[in-house]
């Protein structure tokens, strides 16, 4: 299947030949991140956000601005006719009828999927709960496709708060459809994968393990994904006081690190990165982040028609 007037919902509904499409388009795009290629003249981009953000929402917009064409948006709710107690189909519908594709990020699951059911025009799912963030997994992929320079074979840990974390889950979803060697699921108890996603992993047969110990794998890794426990998704704040501040990278943990690791992170980071790996040649989450734009002008160049 094409891209052009597709939905993009989950990372799962990508083969792998697509998404070495995306990324081969996304380089071409790197040429563009800081100027401009009239691709999407004309053409208006809805930036539908329900939960903050600064890179997903800035990086579409900036993308949106570099292919040459413009953006509406808005960042919390309480801005809109929701406020006044408008509904949120009819809400997707407006901005159906104004734009040309839809970005959207909510914090109920299955938001983006009903919202594509809604809306004529593609609809990007920019985060639903703890479910997806398609086009971060694709960012994150193609941070290690550019900097490795190969997706399979790769010994991955994933660290963090597995249970609520859409980044971590939808790079989990994605890193296992590209073969990896072994994959290293690190979290608290409380934080550990959900059934579905274990299920996923049995059915692809990928070799993974569970623990809670990231000191005693630290040296296998060539690729640690980190993220931050995702407080606002804890439906019982005393849960999210026994893991708070529980796992942390630092130079002491690296001490044992391959010499090829490389650290992810989607970002917002709070604690779990210790400023002081910032200036290691570990430290790949501000590269990883800006390439947010080059990837998201490749996908709305591709959904959009700007490129066959
Ligand atoms: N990675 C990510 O989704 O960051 P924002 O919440 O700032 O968009």
């Amino acid at each position: 299947m094409g891209f052009k007037g597709r939905d993009i919902i989950a990372i799962t509904d990508f083969t792998p030949d697509e998404l070495l499409r995306l990324f081969n388009v996304a380089k071409e795009m790197e040429k563009y991140s800081k100027s401009r290629i009239e691709l999407l003249k004309d053409k208006i981009l809805a930036l539908a956000f329900f939960e903050p953000s600064t890179r997903t929402m800035f990086s579409f917009q900036t993308a949106m601005q570099r292919l040459g064409g413009s953006v509406i948006w808005f960042s919390r709710a309480e801005a809109i006719s929701i406020a006044k107690g408008e509904n949120l189909a009819d809400t997707i519908r407006m901005l159906n009828s104004y734009a040309n594709a839809i970005v959207i990020r909510h914090k109920y699951e299955g938001a983006a999927a009903f919202a594509a059911e809604v809306a004529d025009v593609p609809v990007i799912n920019a985060g639903d709960g703890s479910q997806h963030h398609p086009t971060q997994a694709m960012i994150d992929l193609y941070t290690i496709w550019r900097e490795k320079g190969k997706l399979e074979g790769l010994n991955i840990g994933v660290l963090g708060d597995l249970r609520y974390g859409r980044a971590a889950t939808s790079f989990i979803y994605a890193t296992s459809m590209f073969k990896p060697r072994k994959l290293y699921l690190i979290s608290p108890e409380l934080l550990r994968i959900r059934n579905e996603v274990r299920d996923y992993l049995d059915s692809k047969g990928i070799d993974y393990v569970e623990t809670t110990k990231l000191d005693e794998v630290i040296g296998e890794l060539e690729v640690l994904y980190v993220t931050r426990v995702q407080k606002e998704r804890f439906p019982d704040p005393a849960e999210y006081e026994k893991v708070k501040g529980s796992y942390r990278v630092d130079l002491k943990v690296l001490s044992n690190a391959r010499d090829d690791l490389m650290i992810l992170h989607p970002l917002p980071r709070v604690d779990e990165i210790a400023l002081e790996v910032d200036q290691t040649k570990y430290a790949y989450y501000f590269k990883q982040a800006s390439y947010g734009v080059p990837v998201r002008m490749a996908l709305l160049a591709l959904v959009m028609g700007g490129v066959e």
